[in-house]
């Protein structure tokens, strides 16, 4: 289980070589290929993001994205950036995996967005102090080595007064049974990759909000997500598509996350630097 050592030292290796972030290099063009599961999981997670962000940033925060410079940490295919920059904001992913950077390059043009990609990991980034208005890690923070650092990433390269916005996934029974079981390992229902996530790297929003705290940046809101349809529907259409009666495309256009006040599972959330 990780527990307190996890606020002060990376997430012990017999834990970490557990998560196959691998994984990442072998998705390419799937990232945007509707029938991959990849696309679809993202895709029926990002409107929840997308309104989160507009709610905080441009209402809550009264940020005008207009001349400002976003950052997204582990942007992957770009499915995330490529919101960013129609928000309006100058925007920059990162990434370890370079297979992921060429579908989103690649992508980006294609759809005619001027962001910058690069290779790099959030606990090392290659930017000077106080560069960015934004930073967004999402769905990313319960893949990385050493959260601390990432963390303090975070905030060196904000500008005072910048905001920070995330989302990952709270460390509960809840979020065991339907991230790790039904998603990854009973194969009745799994529709992801068997180690895409390890439970112990989950992050509890107090966890987060320690860690923020000793980073200078204040934590302002956490919002839960829950499922548009029932649990016993989205075991149904689960169900469907691991007999392969029903394809990924069809599980994503029926099935998607909505905002709630549950922080069980996956959770959104927005920190400013002081
Ligand atoms: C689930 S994907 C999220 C992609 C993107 N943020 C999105 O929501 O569309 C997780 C991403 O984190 C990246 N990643 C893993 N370890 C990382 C690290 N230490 N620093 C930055 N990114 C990392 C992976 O390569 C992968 O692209």
């Amino acid at each position: 289980m990780r527990n307190s050592h996890f606020f002060s030292t990376p997430v012990p290796r017999e834990i970490c070589e557990r998560i196959d972030n691998g994984l990442y290099d072998a998705v390419g063009e799937q990232w945007w290929d509707p029938v991959s599961s990849y696309h679809q999981t993202l895709a029926f997670l990002n409107p929840v993001r997308v309104g989160f962000a507009k709610k905080a940033l441009l209402g809550g925060l009264g940020i005008d994205p207009r001349g400002k410079k976003a950052l997204e940490i582990g942007c992957g295919g770009g499915i995330r950036c490529e919101e960013i920059a129609r928000l309006g904001f100058d925007t920059i992913g990162i990434d370890p995996s370079e297979a992921s950077l060429r579908a989103a390059i690649g992508h980006g043009h294609a759809s005619g967005l001027n962001i910058r990609y690069g290779t790099a990991y959030g606990e090392s980034l290659p930017f000077s102090d106080r560069t960015f208005d934004v930073v967004f890690c999402c769905d990313v923070l319960e893949h990385v080595r050493d959260l601390p650092k990432v963390i303090s990433e975070v905030a060196r390269v904000l500008n005072p007064g910048g905001a920070f916005l995330y989302d990952t996934f709270n460390r509960t029974w809840v979020s065991r049974l339907a991230a790790i079981k039904i998603a990854q390992e009973w194969k009745r229902w799994a529709f992801m990759p068997p180690r895409i996530h390890v439970f112990e790297m989950f992050v509890k929003p107090r966890e987060m909000k320690l860690l923020l705290r000793r980073n200078g940046l204040e934590w302002r809101v956490h919002r839960g997500t829950k499922l548009n349809v029932s649990v016993f529907e989205a075991l149904g259409l689960l169900r469907r598509r691991a007999k392969g009666e029903s394809t990924y495309r069809d599980l994503g256009e029926k099935i998607r996350l909505v905002e709630s006040g549950l922080l069980a599972v996956l959770y959104l959330g927005c920190a400013v630097k002081r």
